[in-house]
């Protein structure tokens, strides 16, 4: 019986300070099968499997492999016993090049043995993202890469070494679909060969195409297991979150001024050429497109984060020009970032000073910040976000991923801009939270402020948003709204 079972991890408790992050957890994972493990931003998701590849240790608990009862102490004992993970928050090293990461620790060198092979691992480097399907120069430094790119080449990183157990943590969060798609491609065939993969995501989409079964935890507490094939999307969701979800997307007064907020006329900059886009007050506008389509670069270049090199942008009618970020938000535009451990919050700050940070003004009596009056509105903002923290007063960098993005969400909400643009608000969040911040940007909406959302979620752009503009290699090629903004249309523009 036990032989049916390539991990088995037992009774596995791991507390940091005073937070019980996991609670006796049980979870076993068949040979050879695809199975996710679900549970809302906090539930413990990450723990478990950083105790799996020793990064953590457990305070108690035992993990078996095949059978065999491993100590696991370190990730260097993990790699042994066939452990391999791809981590949640990016492992690169971005002043390293493409290739120089994939190999870290195993450059190749030539038969004198001091020399590094070059070509040899250029080569290889090219090799290995082309067995994946991925087409990256290798000789690009990571810094450079959009963080979708960085995943592939975490994602190739991991594969490259000889793996038994595979865990996946939330890879596709940063992917555009038809990347996903190559993505579970290169599961399906590893499956093929024998490797047991472990997939963490908040898309439960994703479950139903590519894992035969699925572990809900919640509060760092198991719940259940179960086969994809018998369980409906809706089952899995009261699972997580211990209740119902009504519908996923508010309902929206329509708009009734027309006064355009922001207008964006011929901008280029770095890949981007001629842009124009406008947003109304109390309008959502979706930016769709391929991830690498030039979304994030435009937002940036009207945030004053990448300069323009053609172009005028005009706020409530004056044209006005911003040459940093700090201009941008001081004449009322906030950015919500896509990649939030390099732009979004600061870590070893807490969430109330993250929270305040973009618009201390608004708290500052006399030069002096009113300590009581940013942790009311700090505290509201985790409320309202269903933020997992024992405290505001908790350093952002302990929270859990998806909650360090509700923490970037609530430090811009905080802002009060005029314009606000979220680069991907959703990404990593779970399903409840999703419909919370949905209701949020809509409320932001209905108050007046022009909104920009990129997305590279159908769905997402779909369900919220009023008018999209299209883009591909640099260029808006469409603009839809209301009823024409369908999956088929979006991608039309988008593969253009
Ligand atoms: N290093 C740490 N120090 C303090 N608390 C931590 C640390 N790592 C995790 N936690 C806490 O443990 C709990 C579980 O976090 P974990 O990262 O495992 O959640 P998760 O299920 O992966 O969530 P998400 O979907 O948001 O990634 C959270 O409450 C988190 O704040
Ligand atoms: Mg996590």
């Amino acid at each position: 019986m036990e032989e049916r079972y390539m991990l088995e991890m037992s009774g596995i408790t791991k507390s940091f300070g005073g937070i019980k992050a996991l609670n006796g957890v049980d979870f076993k994972v068949r040979r050879g099968e695809i199975h996710a493990l679900i549970g809302e931003n906090g539930a413990g998701k990450s723990t478990l499997m950083k105790i799996l590849s020793g990064a953590y240790l457990p305070d108690e608990g035992e993990i078996r492999i095949d059978g065999q009862l491993c100590d696991i102490a370190a990730p260097i004992d993990a790699r042994r016993y066939g452990v391999g993970i791809i981590y949640q928050e990016f492992q690169l090293i971005p002043s390293l090049s493409v290739a120089e990461n994939i190999f870290i620790g195993a450059f190749p060198y030539k038969a004198a043995g001091t020399v590094i092979d070059w070509k040899k691992l250029r080569g290889d480097a090219r090799a290995a993202l082309s067995h994946i399907g991925f087409d990256i120069d290798v000789s690009t430094q990571v810094s450079d890469l959009s963080v979708a790119y960085q995943q592939m080449i975490e994602i190739t990183k991991a594969l490259n070494k000889k793996v038994r157990i595979l865990v996946l943590d939330e890879p596709t969060s940063v992917l555009a679909p038809n990347e996903v798609e190559k993505l579970f491609d290169v599961m399906r065939s590893l499956r093929g060969e024998g490797v047991t993969m472990i997939y963490i995501s908040h898309k439960l989409e994703e479950l139903f195409t590519i894992c035969d079964s699925v572990t809900v935890m919640k509060d760092g507490a198991y719940v259940g297991t179960g086969e994809t094939a018998d369980m409906t999307k809706d089952q899995l969701i009261s699972m997580m979150i211990g209740r119902k979800l009504d519908a996923m997307f508010p309902m929206r007064k329509p708009l009734e001024r027309d006064e355009t907020v922001l207008e964006v006329n011929g901008l280029s900059s770095g890949v981007n050429h001629d842009c124009s886009i406008f947003v109304r007050r109390g309008e959502i506008v979706g930016l769709s497109g391929l991830v690498g389509s030039g979304r994030t670069e435009l937002v940036r270049a009207i945030f004053g984060a990448d300069a323009m090199t053609a172009g005028e942008i005009l706020l409530e009618g004056r044209r006005v020009s911003i040459k940093n970020p700090r201009n941008a938000v001081k004449l009322g535009i906030g950015l919500i970032p896509e990649d939030r451990k390099r732009h979004g919050v600061i870590l070893n700050k807490s969430i109330r000073q993250n929270t305040t940070m973009a618009a201390v003004n608004k708290i500052v009596n006399m030069g002096v910040i009113k300590g009581s009056e940013e942790k009311r509105a700090a505290t509201e903002l985790v409320e309202k976000l269903r933020t997992k923290t024992p405290s505001v007063e908790s350093d952002v960098g302990d929270l859990s991923g998806g909650n360090q993005q509700k923490v970037v969400l609530a430090k811009w909400i905080f802002s009060d801009s005029k314009v606000m643009i979220f680069d991907e608000p959703t990404r990593g969040v779970d399903v409840g939270a999703k419909s919370e911040i949905y209701q949020i940007i809509s409320e932001l909406a209905e108050s007046g402020k022009g909104v920009i959302v990129i997305s590279s979620e159908m769905e997402e752009i779909i369900g919220l948003c009023d008018r999209v503009y299209v883009m591909h290699e640099g260029r808006i090629t469409g603009m839809v709204s209301g009823d024409e903004i369908t999956e088929d249309t979006l991608m039309r523009y988008a593969i253009e």
